[in-house]
């Protein structure tokens, strides 16, 4: 196996800081997780931001980059302005918005897009210094389109992929971005473009078209003398360790918890990152017309939704959660009782266990995003329940409906059609649910984070790169 060079806007790890103390944990995420594994036994690097340490003194920050040492993590520390621009500016108020068709959320004038460049310039310059002749380098996500593109300028001959975890548009979306142009250049500097899902696959060979007239083959295009790539690669769980953690006596024993706590009542359960992507009002007032048409099932139901703080800076963000508040408060007005309410919100991340809980317990899971890359929640719900119980809802708009088709799948922007299938799904008959979470689960344990893995870095590894000429720039 060569040596792995993986790129990410984020490390691997969060930064913890509490009074004096200072350390480095592992993150639980998917890509976290499953990129461990090759990290290790390939004793290559991992490039990428460990989160905001402006309040750390010098020592803390050597204590930082001892540990990340450790982990064989190489830091690339962004200022305070690069955050802004690069990160919430560039990022999140352009492309994030952009992928996810919403171009309404977009600045009419974009006044980042310098920062941007400069600091995926800086993750090419890192990389580069650290590439060794043989290692394969594998460059993640949309804050870093440019990177493979600059990276190819450095090194000709490297073996260079790239993952882009969100969707990725309608050409008739993309092309209308004033830096398209060089977004899509700077993909094809890699020799492997994955996608989740081939309808992204295909979106991206259109634009490919429409932006820089190549014509694509089913899955590569040439460019500039070079052959890329492309392909779709759902991403997937680190389902045997959610299923472990549904089956500890810990975690049953929170459930028990959870449902003596809901006696009589069903649970639903939403459990998102607080993202203007994931579709809460809508999922929300699907649950208050549900109270409003069927007054039997008042006081019998029980909608727990966890939100995770993110990207707080960002007004539309805080804009959102102000309007996620506002609906819980009006739905809880409405149809609460002095003994209990419809709607618990939490705003705040859960411990594993915590998490494990809620999707093992839940009778009906709410996964509506009005658009999504992949959507790893609905496939660590379905991980959750050796039980063979519980139902998901799923929007069609997430790319994990691509795969879990035994779902209930729900239009989003179909408030009223949400209704009807959430009452469908508290009534669904037991050997149904069984027969419909038993396919889910085969597929989800059977695509998981590990063959999502082994398939991109075996594809990336089968491409004879010595043979490639360097870009012309
Ligand atoms: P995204 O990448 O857009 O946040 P995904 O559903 O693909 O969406 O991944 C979200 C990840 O964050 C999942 O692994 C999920 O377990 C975790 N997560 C989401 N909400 C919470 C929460 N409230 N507490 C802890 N973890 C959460
Ligand atoms: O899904 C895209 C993604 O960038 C993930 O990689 C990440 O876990 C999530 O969104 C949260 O993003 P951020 O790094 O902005 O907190």
């Amino acid at each position: 196996m060569s040596r792995l060079l993986l790129v990410s806007n984020r490390l691997p790890v969060t930064v913890k800081a509490e009074k004096d103390q200072v350390s480095v944990v592992r993150s639980a995420g998917g890509l976290a997780t499953g990129l461990s594994g090759p990290h290790e036994r390939s004793g290559g690097l991992w490039i990428g931001w460990p989160g905001d340490v402006s309040r750390l003194s010098q020592a803390q920050r050597a204590k930082v980059d001892a540990q990340l040492a450790e982990l064989r993590c190489v830091p690339l520390y962004l200022s305070a302005s690069e955050v802004s621009r690069f990160y919430e500016g560039y990022s999140n108020r352009v492309l994030w918005p952009l992928c996810h068709y919403l171009l309404d959320r977009m600045p009419r004038q974009d006044r980042d897009w310098d920062a941007y460049s400069k600091v995926n310039e800086r993750f090419a310059e890192l990389a580069a210094s650290h590439y060794q002749p043989g290692d394969t380098i594998w460059v993640h996500d949309y804050q870093l389109m440019l990177v493979p593109g600059l990276l190819r300028k450095r090194l000709p001959e490297a073996r260079i992929g790239f993952f882009h975890h969100i969707p990725f548009p309608s050409s008739e979306i993309f092309r209308t971005l004033p830096h398209r142009e060089a977004l899509v250049r700077g993909l094809l500097g890699a020799d492997l473009v994955g996608f989740h899902t081939s309808s992204y696959v295909h979106h991206f060979s259109n634009t490919m078209l429409q932006v820089l007239g190549l014509e694509t083959e089913v899955d590569h295009v040439t460019h500039e003398g070079r052959t890329v790539r492309l392909g779709a690669f759902p991403m997937g769980i680190d389902a045997a360790a959610f299923e472990r953690l549904a089956q500890e006596q810990g975690t049953l024993d929170e459930v028990k918890v959870l449902r003596e706590r809901a006696t009589g009542q069903r649970l639903l359960v939403g459990v998102d990152r607080l993202d203007y992507t994931k579709g809460i009002p809508r999922r929300l007032l699907a649950v208050q017309r549900l109270l409003e048409r069927e007054p039997s099932w008042r006081g019998r139901l029980r909608f727990i939704q966890v939100a995770v703080p993110s990207r707080t800076q960002v007004e539309d963000y805080a804009a959102y959660r102000e309007e996620v508040d506002e609906l819980v408060g009006r739905i809880n007005g409405l149809y609460g009782t002095i003994h209990n309410v419809p709607v618990h919100y939490l705003y705040r991340s859960l411990n594993e266990r915590q998490l494990a809980a809620l999707y093992r317990g839940a009778d009906v899971m709410l996964v509506t995003p009005i658009r999504d890359g992949m959507n790893l929640v609905a496939k660590e719900f379905c991980a959750s329940r050796p039980d063979e119980d519980g139902v998901l809802l799923l929007s069609e708009f997430a790319g994990a409906s691509n795969e879990l088709c035994e779902a209930t799948v729900v239009n989003p922007y179909d408030v009223e059609g949400m209704t009807d299938a959430i009452l469908k799904a508290l009534e669904m008959p037991a050997a149904e649910r069984q027969r419909r979470m038993r396919a889910l689960r085969e597929r989800v344990k059977a695509h998981d984070v590990h063959w999502w893995v082994g398939r991109f870095l075996d594809t990336l590894q089968a491409i004879p790169v010595a043979t490639q000429q360097p870009e012309t720039a």
